[in-house]
């Protein structure tokens, strides 16, 4: 939904005012509406909600956040959740929300935008491909006033709802890309849609097709290609305003479907490879969010894009490929297909020399084991990089957990017969995997997200929809932001 900031909404235009409230709370935020509050018996315990019904605005929902001393940004987004499925249901056409605390370790700016961000997604839903709408899902967009709470100022104001706004649109582009089906986003049509999203905000964008990949000797990629009938693509994506100091490079793997090639995946949740390019879309929708907020920040996109199915010119388990880097890798085992293509990519964005390179992957089934969906794994060879990203997380609601890339595993990669092997089996896999691309990496300061575990959700939680949920957006837009203030 679209959520403006006003601190001072005309009633009378509100459906329905929700408002998050802890426990033993006594004071209803709005003065008008304290008697009707007093008689609701409203507890605040996290589990429930109510909703009384007043004159101006006619409904008022009041959804429990527990103990005040306990509230967490976990919390308040099930909260916010709540209200979009709320809202949804009862076919509000304009809403009014207001969260009159702030979350733990954030001033109120930043809660604030946080809550805005989280609200935004609220009501988001997948249903290009339903032919018949319920009714329910069919009506039209909610409008959403957010009340903020305290003493933020107009300016203030203004910038946190454009931030808000523009991390919306981002989102946006991850989710509905992620969650579309294989058969309609291809490569070719991952390219198309980068294209799209670059000209609407203003941001260079250069597709690379096979022959000009053939040129650039990019061996992984081609090689996850060899069994897909649909052409690879190399996309470049360049937001490049004149004052920036800084240069950051951002890699996405952009595997459209991922059947583990002639390594071929057990069938069941095999549908779930649809979304093995969210990292490419990632890294779409963080730079569409940075070029919306115009950050004095270079930024430069890269994504190598390709299915990866069996066929009778796939690649097989025993080929030994030339990278473009120059290094050769015995392939062992077709499925880890991620490495091969993202390793040509790192080494293409090393060549750029930015200052730092992080890249975003739904890498290994191992980093879901490790972690499931609570946090991604965070690999890095720069402490103070590692440090902030984690920093920047925390205060996003993106959790990312760091694992090590010692030396000492790389002895699991090692081959008789090339440089490495493209597999160092199941034991320790997502690093063995980070340890691989870490060998075409040229950097002094890189991060490897293995988002695989939170790139999306197989099931519908008490916080999130189904499907994909635009992870690494909102970590790298705060990340790309403080950096563009420092
Ligand atoms: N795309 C998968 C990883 C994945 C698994 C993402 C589950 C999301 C959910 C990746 O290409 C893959 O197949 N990795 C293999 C690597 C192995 C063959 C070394 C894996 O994790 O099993
Ligand atoms: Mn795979
Ligand atoms: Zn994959």
């Amino acid at each position: 939904m679209e959520v403006t900031l006003n601190r001072d909404p005309k009633w009378s235009k509100i459906d329905h005012l929700f408002v998050v409230l802890a426990e033993e709370e006594k004071h209803f935020p709005f003065k008008s509406m304290q008697k009707v509050f007093d008689r609701s018996g409203f507890k605040g315990r996290s589990d429930e909600t109510i909703t009384l019904l007043s004159d101006e605005p006619r409904k008022i929902t009041l959804i429990g956040a527990g103990k005040k001393d306990k509230l967490t940004l976990r919390g308040i987004r099930t909260a916010l959740y709540a209200i979009g499925k709320i809202a949804k249901k009862q076919r509000d056409r304009s809403i009014a929300v207001a969260v009159p605390y702030d979350i733990p370790d954030l001033d109120g700016a930043d809660s604030t935008r946080v809550v805005a961000d989280y609200l935004s997604q609220a009501d988001y839903k997948y249903d290009t491909y339903i032919t018949k709408k319920e009714d329910e899902e069919n009506h039209a967009p909610i409008d959403a006033i957010l009340i903020p709470l305290g003493d933020l100022d107009t300016k203030r104001i203004k910038q946190i709802e454009s931030e808000a706004r523009a991390l919306r649109a981002g989102l946006r582009t991850v989710r509905d890309l992620g969650n579309a089906p294989a058969n309609l986003v291809t490569p070719a049509r991952l390219a198309e849609r980068a294209e799209e999203v670059a000209r609407s905000v203003g941001v260079k964008c250069t597709v690379y097709g096979r022959k000009e990949i053939e040129r650039m000797k990019m061996g992984g990629l081609l090689a996850v290609n060899r069994g897909s009938a649909e052409e690879p693509r190399f996309i470049v994506l360049e937001h490049a305003p004149k004052k920036a100091r800084k240069h950051v490079a951002l890699v996405g793997k952009g595997i459209t479907f991922d059947s583990g090639g002639i390594s071929i995946k057990p069938a069941e949740r095999m549908e779930e490879m649809k979304f093995d390019m969210c990292g490419a879309a990632a890294v779409i929708g963080t730079i569409e969010a940075a070029a919306k907020l115009d950050l004095q920040i270079k930024i430069t996109g890269v994504i190598p894009s390709t299915e990866n199915l069996p066929s009778g010119s796939a690649y097989k388990p025993g080929d030994i490929i030339t990278m473009m880097s120059g290094k050769t890798v015995e392939i062992v085992n077709t499925d880890a297909e991620g490495r091969m293509i993202l390793g040509d990519a790192l080494h293409y964005a090393s060549q750029l020399e930015p200052d730092h390179l992080i890249d975003y992957a739904t890498l290994t089934g191992a980093c879901v084991i490790a972690l499931a969906s609570e946090a991604a794994g965070l690999f890095s060879n720069d402490d103070e990089l590692a440090r902030k990203l984690i920093d920047c997380g925390e205060r996003v609601g993106e959790r990312l957990w760091r694992m090590p890339v010692w030396d000492e595993y790389k002895e699991l990669i090692r081959s008789e017969w090339a440089d490495m092997k493209n597999s160092g089996g199941r034991w320790g896999g997502a690093i063995t995997a980070a340890l691989f691309l870490k060998e075409f990496v040229n950097c002094p300061s890189w991060a490897h997200l293995d988002i695989a575990g939170t790139a999306y959700a197989e099931h519908e939680t008490s916080r999130e929809a189904r499907g994909a949920t635009g992870a690494g957006v909102r970590v790298t837009l705060a990340f790309l932001e403080s950096l563009s203030r420092s």
